[in-house]
């Protein structure tokens, strides 16, 4: 009899098993050259629809003019604990190619590139939160982003710093478990909505 596939037997690669979305960051941290050109290169290599690379960055550290404008845009409740972050990096997509023709899907692709940057992150021993929190218009407009670019995202990179240094409401989401949907109920096979089994004809 096949059963269900469950989630306890395996483990994932550490990089993506030791990832997870911080607020606690260290502020005395900050990233040098190198460091920062690694995450920007692990973003830049991701693929694209027809390598059409719809994704562009703006990359502040935190103490210069771009940080301050990135951080304004964020909303209140990211602003509370993102400012300890040596980065803070917005992710835009475009909608056009240089053609004029529409991307095919640039989220799609923009969202693999901060993936990759994410994971790159953990592979220097950092740690990366996305932020859907912020205002675009308000990052357009302090940024100069032009028309037809779409900000989609601001990742705060840094070191982690001690739950301990979060006020109470934040330090429990710190320290809360995580947690998924469970693999039954996410992956299927067959029909929509039956489970992956374990056997080959499951
Ligand atoms: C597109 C996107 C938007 C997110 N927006 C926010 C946000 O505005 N504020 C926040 O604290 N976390 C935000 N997160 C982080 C998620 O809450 C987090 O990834 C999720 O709870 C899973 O936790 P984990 O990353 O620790 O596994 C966002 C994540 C993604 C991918």
């Amino acid at each position: 009899m096949s059963l269900p596939l469950t989630e306890q037997a395996v483990s994932v690669h550490p990089l993506l098993a030791g990832r997870w979305s911080p607020r606690s960051f260290d502020a005395t941290h900050t990233i040098g050259d190198e460091e920062l050109l690694t995450l920007l290169e692990a973003a830049r290599w991701a693929p694209s629809a027809g390598n059409s690379q719809p994704w562009r960055f703006l990359v502040g550290r935190r103490g210069d003019s771009t940080y301050q404008r990135i951080f304004g845009a964020l909303r209140p409740g990211n602003q509370s604990w993102a400012d300890r972050s040596s980065l803070l990096v917005a992710a835009v997509a475009a909608e056009l190619r240089e053609d004029g023709t529409p991307h095919h899907d640039p989220s799609y692709d923009t969202a693999l590139a901060v993936a990759q940057l994410v994971v790159q992150s953990a592979a220097l021993g950092l740690h990366a939160h996305q932020m859907g929190g912020f205002d675009p218009a308000a990052l357009s407009t302090a940024l100069n982003i032009p028309d037809g670019y779409r900000p989609l995202s601001v990742t705060a990179v840094g070191a982690l710093a001690s739950a301990d240094l979060l006020p109470e409401e934040l330090r429990v989401r710190e320290t809360a478990t995580r947690e998924r949907r469970p693999l039954a109920e996410t992956f299927f096979a067959g029909s929509w909505g039956d489970p992956l089994r374990t056997g080959q004809d499951g």
